[in-house]
């Protein structure tokens, strides 16, 4: 399977049918929002420093501020991550920027995910050398592969709440069979990136109880449920498995280069359900359904999307040896993917019919 934007805007318009053979928001909330720190005898960062690098667009939230002090947290406390951190009080605010973290799992409008702890008993798969890599840049490569792990994670509920979805509003056992499947490809991208990122901390590293909310919330409006489709699936799944497919180019490490592999040509098929979905639920609903999804295109064409951002702190070519994305071919892909696959995909998806 080729995983490149031609190929992809290939394969989703001919599922779409147009080949012979495509926020809301704004609630501010006070949270918390930590940086690693190299040497635990340091204080932390003032706030102003601690500002400079946290404040910004995020997935899904923007940080607006920071409020207060750091407080130091070291690796050796059961905090789940592998390095030493400080950890800030800060004000959030809740935007809806098509952020390309694979399928979120998201509860009132909120990104939920389980915190990390340092137990075993989700990493499977390979571990990377970690041979020549300086105590700086294992603790970096571990915490983006814990965060990038936790998201996989939280992808399997967003999958398995999506299966249940479909089946609530009358889809056809393909789609929801589809689903399913999807979420034990998280599953295992989550073993293979907890392998990882353990592998990097030289510690055990898992997530906590999901913190499902006391029910699971289940989408009642078809237009709500293919707007949000279209948003996690046709578009953040497209750029993520872009993204695995340009990371890996340039990755070395051959444990990191296997989950790359896997990750991309997964979330292709993952992109590809949820165009398949995205275009039964236009025929499904009514011009309501159309319209919703007409939006998340043209939202996206307007705004672009938000890559996520946690490598920094070590070399590029470190970063880039052991999977971790390059931030300038990381914007150049997104581009693309958003240009030569959403946007003729979107079209295509959401034209009236004739
Ligand atoms: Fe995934
Ligand atoms: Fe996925």
């Amino acid at each position: 399977m080729h995983t490149d934007p031609t190929s992809l805007r290939l394969r989703f318009l001919a599922i779409l049918g147009a080949l012979p053979l495509a926020a809301c928001g704004g609630e501010r909330f006070e949270s918390e929002a930590c940086i690693s720190v190299a040497d635990p005898t340091a204080e932390c960062p003032t706030v102003a420093e601690a500002a400079a690098d946290l404040v910004g667009v995020g997935c899904g939230t923007a940080i607006v501020s920071v409020d207060g002090e750091g407080v130091f947290t070291g690796a050796d406390e059961d905090t789940g991550f592998a390095g030493d951190r400080c950890c800030y009080p800060v004000t959030r605010k809740e935007v809806n920027n098509g952020c390309v973290v694979g399928r979120p799992y998201y509860e009132g409008g909120q990104l939920v995910m389980a915190p990390a702890v340092r137990t075993s008993g989700w990493a499977g798969g390979r571990r990377p050398s970690v041979a020549g890599l300086s105590a700086e840049e294992r603790r970096v490569l571990a915490d983006a592969w814990t965060q990038d792990a936790l998201i996989e994670h939280a992808s399997v509920a967003a999958f398995a709440r999506f299966a249940l979805e479909l089946m609530a509003f009358g889809a056809p056992a393909e789609l929801v069979d589809a689903a399913f499947a999807a979420g034990r490809d998280e599953v295992r991208h989550a073993r293979l990136t907890f392998a990882l990122a353990e592998a990097y901390a030289g510690a055990p590293v898992a997530p906590a109880a999901f913190p499902f909310g006391g029910a699971i919330p289940l989408e009642r409006d078809l237009a709500a449920l293919a707007a949000a489709t279209a948003r996690e699936g046709c578009i953040g799944e497209t750029v993520v498995a872009l993204l695995a497919a340009e990371a890996l180019a340039a990755t070395e490490d051959p444990a990191a280069r296997e989950v790359l592999a896997v990750i991309a040509a997964d979330e292709t098929r993952h992109a590809e359900l949820a165009w398949k979905a995205v275009r039964w639920m236009i025929e499904a609903g009514d011009e309501r359904v159309r319209a919703a999804v007409a939006a998340v295109f043209e939202d996206v064409a307007q705004n672009g999307v938000t890559p996520p951002d946690v490598t920094f702190g070590a070399p590029d070519g470190v970063l880039a040896a052991h999977g971790r994305i390059r931030p300038e071919a990381m914007r150049s892909m997104v581009d693309r993917a958003l240009a030569e696959v959403v946007a003729p995909c979107g079209l295509a998806a959401t034209r009236k019919a004739a």
